[in-house]
Parts: structure tokens; sequence; C-alpha cells
């Protein structure tokens, strides 16, 4: 099987993290985004993976050659000299995506979930028509795609509307599809969008289905919902009784759900939990309080801080008795001084940080 993943620009609404690194390669959970998607595709059986991206993808390259080796895949680039939307990208990868003439999955960058692709395509065979599209349910549905099923019927799609000003449903497109090569010859090569202009097309022709996600859902492409997203994640980990998490009788595990990498050092006396995910090579001091946060890679949180909905970017250092709190975000290589303050402040790489941050600013 085949599968397009929409990796698009540089993740501005992820910054200052993807100052760094385009947002497939961020760590989520301990694990790259795009590796968590990729492990999924490669277990349903898919051997053809196309990343459509708008920028040169050199330091994405080298990982994903590895991924191929580790799957037994083959990975492509397609990429786009202007920004195609999220249907043009799909045009210009026609070639691949035709191969064999079977559908093909396609899948936003930046969805996490348990990914039901098996289900999913056995789903699409059964009812024989062009394309089915994954929906979850959600409390506020005016930033994502809406459908409306047709009445009586419990999967066909009568409307699809992208980012409703007025309330229409609470089913939304959760970002992953399956398709029929046919769906390619709706589409022309041009900046065009699947949402806006593919699915209403698809759905007048009373094609298209969807599919219900079972479990938890998020588009972490924000600091916010990656946070939030992070916390779901975990729980799942928890309800599977994955061997990956810390053992709650860990003196200094508090509530549950916490990852940390093996290779991190933990201090004495700490509280670290509910919903913490620690990285390889992470150094967390003496008397330390971490909860619903994220240490990437290399990064320290010294003696007696108290870290909460923050996300400490790689080689970052969080001072003594320091406090970060409110979607705080430091990128890669931040200083934070001892006894700092940091409400809400997201903190542009390589900034040394000596004065409170008192109310949420952007420090660069
Ligand atoms: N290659 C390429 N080229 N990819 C693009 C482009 C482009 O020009 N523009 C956007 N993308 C990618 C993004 O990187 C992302 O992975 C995906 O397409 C969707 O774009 P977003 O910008 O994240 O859209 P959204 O989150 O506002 O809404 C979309 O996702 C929702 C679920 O999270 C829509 O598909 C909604 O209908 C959906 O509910
Ligand atoms: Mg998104």
């Amino acid at each position: 099987m085949k599968a397009l993943i929409l990796v698009g620009g540089f993740g501005t609404r992820l910054r200052p993290l993807t100052l760094t690194l385009p947002k497939p390669l961020v760590e989520f959970g301990n694990k790259r985004m795009i590796l968590h998607q990729i492990e999924a595709l490669a277990e349903a059986g898919v051997t053809d993976v196309v990343l459509a991206v708008n920028y040169r993808p050199e330091v994405m390259e080298k990982h994903l050659a590895e991924y191929e080796k580790q799957f037994g895949i083959k990975i492509t680039f397609s990429i786009e000299t202007e920004p195609l939307g999220t249907a043009g990208p799909l045009k210009l990868a026609e070639e691949i995506l035709r191969k064999d003439d079977s559908p093909f999955f396609v899948l936003n960058s930046d969805v996490i979930c348990d990914y039901p692709f098996t289900q999913l395509a056995a789903f699409h065979k059964s009812h024989g028509d062009e394309g089915t599209i994954v929906v979850t349910k959600v409390e506020e549905p005016s930033k994502y795609g809406v459908i409306v099923h047709k009445p009586n019927h419990p999967s066909r799609i009568d409307r699809f509307v992208e980012k409703p000003v007025e309330f229409v449903g609470n089913r939304i497109n959760a970002g992953m599809y399956i398709l029929n090569p046919s769906v390619l010859d709706r589409i022309e090569l041009r900046p065009t969008s699947i949402e806006q202009e593919t699915f209403p097309a698809i759905v007048r022709d009373g094609q298209l289905h969807s599919f219900d996600l079972e479990g938890f859902w998020m588009d972490v492409g924000q600091p916010k919902d990656f946070l939030t997203g992070t916390c779901l994640y975990l729980s799942h980990l928890t309800k599977k009784g994955s061997k990956l998490l810390t053992s709650t009788s860990e003196p200094f595990v508090h509530g549950g759900n916490v990852l940390i990498d093996p290779s991190a050092k933990i201090g004495k006396n700490c509280r670290i939990g509910p919903n913490v995910t620690i990285g390889p090579d992470v150094v967390v001091g003496d008397g330390v309080r971490l909860q619903r946060c994220v240490l990437l890679s290399g990064s320290k949180v010294k003696d007696h801080a108290w870290v909460k909905s923050t996300i400490v970017g790689w080689n970052s250092t969080v001072g003594r008795w320091a406090r970060l709190e409110n979607v705080t975000v430091l990128g890669d290589d931040v200083t934070i001084g001892d006894e700092i303050y940091v409400n809400g402040g997201s903190i542009l790489p390589h900034k040394s940080i000596k004065a409170n941050v008192d109310v949420p600013a952007i420090i660069m």
C-alpha cells in the first residue's frame, strides 16, 4: 500500500521549536512525530510513503533514510516549488499514488492518535466508494473541518464544511483519509485545498464516507495542544499497560503518566507527574517539581525548580528555584536564570533570560 503525508511548511505555529527542527522531527512522547505515523503505516502494510514538503528537506533526509531501513519501506520526498495546499501535493505525487491502482492513505502530519489504518482500509474496501475520512468528536469544532451525515445513513457524508462559522455539528475531520486513485482525476496541479474543493465535490457525488475513530485524538501543531496531546498519549500508554512508562512505584513518580528515557538522570527528592515526558540525556536536579511538561533531549532542570505546562527545548537549562508555567516554551539552548519566573513565555533559541517574564510574551 501507499501513503502521502502532508508535511507542508515550517510549522510556524509550533515555534520556537520549529525554528530548530521541522515539525515532523520534533519528539512527541520521546519519539519523532513522523515516526509515530510511519510505524503505524508500516504495520498496516504500507511500503511506499511520500512526504509532501515545501522546503528543501536536507535535515529530514538523514532520519528518513534510517526509517527506510528500519521498516523496509521506500520514502520519497515530493518537493513543491510553491505551497500547493492540501490537495495539490496529491496531484504532484500522482505517479506514485497511482501505482497498482490500489487506494492510498493521506495524513496531516500533525495529528496524533492510535492510528486505525488496517481497520480503515478494510472499511473503505467494504463500501466500495471513492473516499473515507476518519472522524472524531471535539467540543470546539470551529477550528476544524466538520462533517454532516446523510439522514438514515451511518457513514455516507452529506456535507463537509471547513472551519464553519456557525455550528453544523461536532464530528470533525481527524486529518486522515483513504482515497481511490480516481480522486486524482478531480485535482488540478495548482495550489488547492482538499477540504474546500475536493471533498465537497466527492460529497456531491455521494462518494465520501466517514470512519469513526476510537480513543484519543489531537492536532498537536501548536504548543498548547502539544501539551494536551502529550497528556492524552501518556494516558493511552497507561491504559495499554505500556512498559515504556516509568513505574508508579518509583518514589518520585506522582500521579502516573510519566515517560522517562533510560539515559536521563533524576536527582533526589523530586516529585514528577502526572503527565511528564523526559527525553534522552536530560538532567533533573534535587527537589525538582515537574508536572504536565515535556523536557526535550539534553535539557537540564536545576535544583528546586518548579515546572508546569511547559516545553523545555533541547539543551536548555532551567535555573535553581525557577518557576515556569502557563504554556511556556523554551527553544533550543535557552538559559533561564536562578529564581526567574516565566508565565507563558515563548523564548527563542539561544536566549538567556535574567528577568521575570510576568505576562505571556515572545522573547527574542
Ligand atoms: N505539502 C504541503 N503543502 N502540505 C501542506 C500545505 C502545503 O501547501 N499546507 C498545509 N499543509 C499540511 C500541514 O503541514 C498539515 O500537516 C496539513 O497539511 C493540514 O494543514 P494545517 O494547517 O495543519 O490545517 P488545520 O489543522 O488548520 O486543518 C486541517 O486539519 C484538521 C485536523 O487537525 C484540516 O484538514 C481540517 O479539516 C481538519 O479538521
Ligand atoms: Mg493542523
